[in-house]
């Protein structure tokens, strides 16, 4: 199957794509072998893919640094020089699937995988859920084991109550999208989940006492892409499509 052809199957499948969408790099006439989904495209997931011989990469972010919502640096940059000249040495093209991806299932499978039950309020990409009230400490403790993490990172004190909770999923959670931040405060919730926060968001919500369990961008995106990942399967039998995850790319002291 040529990359044309599939971006066909996935338009037909998920939708049209979006603005941030579709081929970001790469050549439409390709015949694809083999599929690696990711979160980011990263120099290990392109090692991942040339050792599996995976010469499509799907990714939810974008591949470019400075990303191409930094309109001014459009695709031109250090790093994006890198990967491009990477992916070209290895003949590898490239896909983003965005939008389309948290729509079909990134969003609310968070939620599944974190036993939030249904959500109260679901308006676009916001999402409320409530629960019996407890700590922040021991929501931020279930969320470690429900994630299988040995830490996560919590604004607010542990005493604070959680009773109505707020999901800004992925990158909803950055300063760059406080139109969503001050979109989820609107639904009085008293503490939100995040992908990852910056400080901007953290000293925000701190003021109006609503607490923050961040659990890392990727690691809140991951359930839903294997998800895709799996379902992509099922519908393209004759080419592997294989899921790479990243490392936490950081450490603590
Ligand atoms: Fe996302
Ligand atoms: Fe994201």
């Amino acid at each position: 199957m040529k990359i044309k052809e599939f971006i066909g199957l996935l338009n037909g499948w998920l939708g049209k794509f979006h603005q941030e969408e579709g081929l970001l790099y790469g050549d439409e006439k390709q015949i694809i072998k083999g599929i690696t989904v990711c979160w980011m495209v990263t120099k290990k997931v392109i090692e991942f893919s040339v050792k599996k011989r995976n010469n499509l990469i799907i990714s939810h972010e974008d591949i470019f640094f400075p990303p191409d919502y930094v309109f001014s640096a459009k695709r031109k940059g250090i790093v994006s020089s890198e990967r491009i000249s990477l992916l070209k040495k290895h003949k590898i093209s490239v896909i983003r699937i965005h939008y389309l991806a948290d729509r079909y299932c990134v969003l609310d499978d968070f939620a599944i995988v974190l036993s939030l039950g249904k959500p109260v309020v679901k308006r676009g990409p916001h999402r409320v859920y409530e629960i019996k009230e407890i700590t922040l400490q021991k929501f931020a403790s279930n969320v470690k084991r429900h994630l299988n993490l040995e830490k996560v990172r919590i604004t607010g004190s542990p005493g604070w109550k959680v009773k109505r909770i707020g999901g800004l999923w992925g990158g909803l959670g950055l300063s760059i999208n406080a139109v969503f931040i001050d979109e989820i405060l609107r639904y009085n919730v008293d503490t939100v989940i995040a992908g990852e926060v910056d400080e901007y968001t953290m000293r925000a919500l701190k003021d109006m006492n609503i607490g923050i369990v961040e659990v890392g961008h990727e690691i809140s995106e991951e359930t839903g892409l294997k998800h895709f990942t799996r379902d992509l399967q099922e519908k393209i039998k004759t080419i592997p499509v294989s899921y790479c995850s990243n490392d936490i790319p950081y450490t603590t002291f």
